[in-house]
């Protein structure tokens, strides 16, 4: 099989309303996820060994890299005479622990272009379970565009794409951690007694663009760790953003805007404000991880 490339993009979640602890220690979840366009890129091709090289050596390339546990758990789970070894290569460009979905992305990439590469004819609902082992946002990134996730968010309805827009990204030069995150909130009802009207009108007006809604519960907690943060979101809010929000745990914290509006100035003006951040703008795009020929 000649090598294979997975494209690999990021998500924000358009708000995440946390509705309840679960008796298996997660948090239960109402998010939409949205597919954007920054990408990582996995490229991958027939070897004895597995092994993985990633551009961005800050980046751990062992057995804990998430596209290396998607590589071992096929290896594991498929037919032995299938499996082989491959040679992977990451080239990074969506950071770390930055609630953008990079290592959950790559993870769907591996699973979608070994399936290929090895010719294992998985069939979707196989590799939606693999997905889902992998990790609570990686079955979002086998369908990508616009996504309502609930469950512990690896329960996947696809919505109707949202009307095109810009998405601006403030990243800070520090990540956070999602289990601590999860772990520092206010203890929320159990499940089952949680009450889902306020989600569900969230979802209902999400669908026709309008985010009157659209909050994050785990932002307070990240706001709590790093005040920044609640200081940039502030700024975003005031250029106009139509949601100003953290992404997921954190710690990008994103702005959503109509297409037509100049987001590149307003994307210079908080670069000079906020030294030491990354900003990024962004589309939102309707597809998740892609899988196409690699090009030499
Ligand atoms: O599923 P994933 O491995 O990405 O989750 C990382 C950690 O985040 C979990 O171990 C858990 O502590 C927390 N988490 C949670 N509720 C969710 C998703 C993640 O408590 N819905």
């Amino acid at each position: 099989m000649s090598p294979l490339r997975a494209i690999c993009p990021a998500k924000v979640n358009l708000g995440l309303h946390v509705v309840g602890k679960r008796r298996d220690g997660y948090h239960e979840i109402v998010t939409i996820f949205q597919a954007i366009d920054l990408y990582d890129v996995l490229d991958g091709e027939d070897a004895e060994a597995l092994t993985l090289e990633v551009s961005n050596p800050s980046i751990p390339a062992g057995e804990s890299n998430l596209v290396v546990k998607a590589a071992r758990l096929l290896q594991a789970r498929c037919e032995p005479a299938r499996v082989r070894g491959a040679r992977l290569r990451l080239d990074k460009a969506i950071p770390a622990g930055a609630g953008l979905g990079g290592g959950s992305s790559d993870a769907a990439g591996a699973l979608m272009l070994l399936n290929e590469l090895w010719d294992l004819h998985l069939d979707s609902a196989t590799v939606e379970g693999f997905a889902a082992e992998l990790g609570s946002d990686v079955p979002f990134f086998l369908f990508g565009g616009t996504a309502l996730g609930t469950g512990r968010g690896a329960t996947i309805e696809p919505l109707p794409p949202m009307a095109d827009r810009v998405v601006l990204l403030g990243s800070p030069p520090f990540g956070l951690s999602t289990p601590e995150v999860y772990r520092a909130l206010e203890a929320p009802l159990t499940a089952d007694g949680a009450d889902v009207t306020v989600p569900r009108l969230f979802v209902k007006f999400a669908k026709g663009n309008d985010f009157a809604l659209a909050r994050n519960d785990l932002e307070a907690v990240a706001f709590r760790s790093r005040g920044e943060l609640a200081v940039f979101r502030d700024a975003v809010s005031r250029s106009g953003a139509e949601v100003a929000l953290v992404s997921g745990s954190g710690s990008t914290v994103f702005g959503l805007f109509r297409t037509g509006t100049d987001v590149i100035s307003r994307a210079e003006g908080l670069r000079g404000e906020f030294p030491g951040w990354t900003v990024r703008v962004c589309q939102t795009v309707a597809s998740g991880v892609r899988i196409v020929p690699a090009v030499e």
